[in-house]
């Protein structure tokens, strides 16, 4: 399988997420490539590709324009490959905020008409050194609010990476067999 992992960061969380995929993929004995979507001098190579996982953080309720771009652009090519989107939020965190991690997908399929083959909800970071005041405002009062996190002054990451490897392996494992049936 050869795999395109297309990711979005705002403050490089998805960034080492999207690097976790590709890790966990080449250990698997696939090939790969990473793209930043952000880096627009750099559009992922789609020839040849196998199946993709898009990864992109949530800012106000709402994934990177750079990663809707990509999936309204694409889309067409998309629907015909398994895809997962890995949805960095830190709404996933936490079990009072699953629900609302999952209408930032719906909201995102519906703005660009394109639904992933398989979602993974993916607990994001704090990074309080990348923010400036009214970001910080935002983290505490808008995202955090009622939620029994305290931002400090170092980084915290939510992720668990155990888990994520599992649905990695899944998708890889699902990819691949839908390949051997299709040829
Ligand atoms: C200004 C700001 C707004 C955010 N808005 C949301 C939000 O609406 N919902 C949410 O679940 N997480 C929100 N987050 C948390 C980010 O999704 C989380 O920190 C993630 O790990 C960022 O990933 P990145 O480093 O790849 O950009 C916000 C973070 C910041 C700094």
């Amino acid at each position: 399988m050869h795999m395109l992992i297309a990711y979005s960061t705002t403050e490089g969380h998805s960034a080492k997420v999207a690097r976790f995929a590709y890790d966990t993929l080449l250990r698997e004995g696939h090939t790969g490539t990473i793209n930043d979507l952000d880096n627009v001098s750099r559009m992922p190579e789609l020839a040849g590709v196998d199946g993709v996982v898009l990864v992109g953080s949530v800012h106000e309720r709402r994934h990177s324009p750079a990663l809707e771009t990509f999936m309204q652009a694409q889309r067409a090519w998309l629907s015909k490959r398994p895809t997962v989107l890995l949805s960095v939020s830190l709404s996933a965190a936490f079990e009072q905020g699953i629900e609302e991690a999952r209408d930032y997908v719906v909201e995102t399929e519906l703005r660009t008409g394109y639904a992933p083959n398989d979602t993974v909800l993916v607990a994001g970071a704090v990074k309080p050194g990348s923010y400036d005041y009214f970001e910080n405002q935002v983290l505490r009062f808008a995202v955090l609010k009622d939620r029994e996190y305290e931002v400090g002054t170092s980084d915290h990451e939510f992720t668990d990476w155990d888990a994520l490897r599992a649905r990695l392996l899944c998708f890889f494992e699902a990819s691949t067999a839908s390949r051997r049936s299709g040829e």
